[in-house]
């Protein structure tokens, strides 16, 4: 069921139960990230693997130092620029935060989402709340309500907050003195870090050690119909396929179903419909394959692109999964 009745939600949290729930950027499936029973709800709903941390969604700075320990400066300033908002930082975990949070990383991944309704629900529950996107693991990340219900029919309850507004999940960081790593690119680009921290070098990639941040895995975020990139060689696309085109003065080829993310290749209008496009795309009955134009890898089109490439991965590579 679906509802805007936060009270309602907020008891379910605190009974261990799930709540979907939008933030600026994708839904999550929220659990009371301080009972860990509830959080292992989270994994067995999603058929996520255990081995794969979950973000902690906060409303205070007063969390952030509960859940938290000897944050650096350079940390909690990158905090109070970007928070509320599409930034996740990966700080010392304190002894509150349940290992199954983290799988077992002495790390946890935290951030403030910019959304009244989530705010108002960690806020109502009284807890922070660990949630990852409200999809089954591997699949589309959902940007609405209905989105959250195809994939997730079992969740004890979604609030429904409309369309999200960034539609792709937040940037990662984990920030080591004047080193900052970008574990997943998000909205916040390295740019918009260095500007708010000047003398920080934003670098890519996995941690030489054990970080395990699936975020960095290369198929993800895959619909259910075979997706591929668009290049010249499609000038005429096989009979019954969905084409995702970013601007109208684009002449694609003739599609059986056409969806413009953008009218004018706006890149934070790509980013919004992204994955709206590829569900429209997936429950589409005229739709076989689906071909998505590609951006150019800059700004924020270095995140769009990371999720293109991961949603298109397993079809155009063998992958053993
Ligand atoms: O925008 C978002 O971040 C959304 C909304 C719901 O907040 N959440 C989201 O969660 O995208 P999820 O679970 O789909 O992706 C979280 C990513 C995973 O790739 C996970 O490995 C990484 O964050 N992560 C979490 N904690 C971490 C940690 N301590 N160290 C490194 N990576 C971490
Ligand atoms: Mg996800």
């Amino acid at each position: 069921m679906a509802d805007n009745n936060i009270h309602e939600a907020a008891l379910i949290i605190n009974n261990g139960g799930l709540v979907a729930f939008p933030t600026e950027t994708v839904y999550g499936l929220g659990a009371n990230a301080l009972n860990p029973f509830a959080v292992a709800k989270i994994f067995e709903l999603k058929e996520r693997p255990s081995f794969d941390p979950l973000i902690v969604h906060i409303a205070s700075f007063s969390d952030l130092a509960r859940l938290t320990e000897n944050i650096s400066e350079n940390a909690m300033r990158l905090a109070k620029h970007f928070w509320p908002g599409p930034l996740t930082l990966v700080l010392p975990k304190s002894d509150l935060v349940p290992d199954i949070v983290t799988s077992g990383l002495q790390t946890v991944g935290i951030r403030m989402p910019d959304n009244p309704v989530a705010l108002a629900l960690i806020k109502a529950s009284g807890c922070p709340i660990a949630a990852p996107s409200a999809n089954k693991f591997g699949q589309l990340s959902p940007v609405s309500a209905s989105h959250v219900k195809k994939q997730l029919p079992g969740v004890d309850y979604v609030l429904d907050g409309g369309k999200t507004s960034v539609g792709i999940e937040s940037t990662i960081v984990a920030i080591d003195g004047n080193q900052c790593q970008l574990l997943r690119p998000g909205f916040i680009t390295p740019d918009d870090i260095e500007k708010a921290l000047p003398g920080t070098f934003v670098f890519n990639g996995a941690k030489p050690d054990k970080l395990v941040a699936p975020g960095l895995l290369k198929s993800h975020y895959s619909p259910k119909k075979p997706l591929y990139i668009l290049t010249e060689n499609y000038n005429e696309l096989p009979e019954y396929s969905g084409l995702i085109l970013h601007s109208k003065k684009i002449n694609g080829p003739k599609a059986a179903s056409l969806f413009y993310t953008s009218q004018t290749g706006n890149k934070i209008e790509i980013a919004a419909n992204l994955f709206a496009a590829l569900h429209a795309l997936e429950e589409d009955e005229n739709v076989e394959n689906i071909f998505i134009e590609p951006v150019e890898e800059s700004g924020l089109g270095i995140a769009i692109m990371d999720r293109v490439k991961k949603a298109a991965y397993r079809y155009t590579n063998t992958v053993v999964d």
